[in-house]
């Protein structure tokens, strides 16, 4: 077993371990139900490979990993609700198969249970956890308040869309790789280094799933393709057609925010036009800058480059994933 797989299987063992209350069905059921599916558990896997990767013990990095993606798993209850999204992990989302007020109330209990996972950890870490952990959490609903706004505004430049991904994912993936850092005992400087890898690989990150949303297969991706397109979403994929559009860039706003036309319409619509404008071929070069800028800030790190190798491996499967 390689030493990835070797943490996957740790994970996944913690997972299964976890045990619900029967009771009230209607808010274990949709919790039981939601990590059930799984879904990559790439949060996870930062942590514990961050953590092993600075010589820390991964027993003490398990539970605030598990927090962590309790988290991850909240925001997605919610989001699906925001995003009024039919499918997740090829099936049906909570509130879709309960209601709105059982997706709020078992994200809720997750976040708290959350808060409880993140406190297991050494004992000299878990003020540092903790803090990263709550300022993470807040920064993701900012960014998640920007990404609503941003569907009924129309002057969002690309910064803003940036600024709002860093926000609503990058800090995320950042905050369990210096999680597991911290727990590990590593340095400041090292800590920010790997803090800044995570920015840039988050972002990268999102822009893929943005890609995704559009280019995806949706029996691998999970979700339901076009999406961000549907519900008018401001992506980088959107922006930069915009920019491009040239004469057009009124009719084309008019289309990507209409909700009047026929989903599957506005979809091969939009896309379409996407087609014309190379929009995935410029997508695929800033997501590969963000990666870029990742790896150096890696290089920073003050370990020998066999340390870091199953991190730097791991991330560029990342990269090409199409789920
Ligand atoms: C989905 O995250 C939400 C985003 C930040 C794009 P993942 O793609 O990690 O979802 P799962 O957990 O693997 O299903
Ligand atoms: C996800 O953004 C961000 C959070 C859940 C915090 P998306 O809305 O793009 O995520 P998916 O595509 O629904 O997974
Ligand atoms: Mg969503
Ligand atoms: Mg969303
Ligand atoms: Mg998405």
């Amino acid at each position: 077993m390689d030493l990835k797989q070797d943490l996957q299987v740790r994970i996944d063992e913690a997972f299964s371990a976890i045990r619900f209350p029967d009771k009230p069905a209607d808010l274990y059921d949709p919790i039981t139900y939601t990590l059930g599916l799984g879904g990559k558990r790439l949060r996870p896997l930062l942590v514990l490979a961050s953590c092993q990767m600075f010589g820390g013990e991964t027993a003490d990095a398990i539970n605030p990993a598990i927090g962590i993606e309790l988290f991850h798993n909240f925001t997605l209850l919610h989001d699906d609700i925001m995003d009024a999204a039919p499918l997740r992990r090829g099936k049906e989302t909570v509130y879709k198969k309960w209601n709105s007020n059982v997706a709020i109330l078992a994200g809720d209990t997750m976040f708290a249970l959350a808060n409880k996972y993140m406190l297991r950890t050494r004992p000299q870490a878990i003020s540092r956890v903790v803090e990263l952990f709550n300022q993470t959490a807040i920064e993701v609903c900012e960014g998640q308040q920007y990404d609503m706004d941003y569907e009924k505004r129309d002057d969002v430049t690309i910064p803003d869309y940036i600024e709002m991904i860093r926000l609503k994912t990058a800090v995320l993936l950042a905050a369990s790789l210096k999680t597991g850092a911290i727990i590990a005992g590593a340095g400041t400087t090292d800590c920010d280094f790997i803090y800044r890898f995570g920015i840039n690989i988050g972002l990268a990150f999102q822009l893929k799933d943005d890609l995704l949303d559009v280019y995806g297969i949706q029996e691998k991706f999970g979700k339901v393709s076009g999406g961000d397109i549907i519900a008018g979403k401001k992506t980088y994929l959107y922006l930069k057609a915009l920019e491009s559009s040239g004469l057009q860039a009124e009719a084309f706003r008019k289309l990507y925010s209409s909700h009047d036309i026929d989903s599957p319409v506005k979809v091969s619509r939009v896309k379409g036009i996407f087609n014309e404008l190379n929009i995935e071929l410029h997508t695929r070069k800033l997501i590969d800058n963000y990666y870029q800028k990742a790896l150096q800030e890696l290089s920073g790190i003050s370990l020998p480059v066999e340390a870091m190798e199953l991190l730097r491996e791991y991330t560029a499967v990342l990269m090409e994933r199409e789920n």
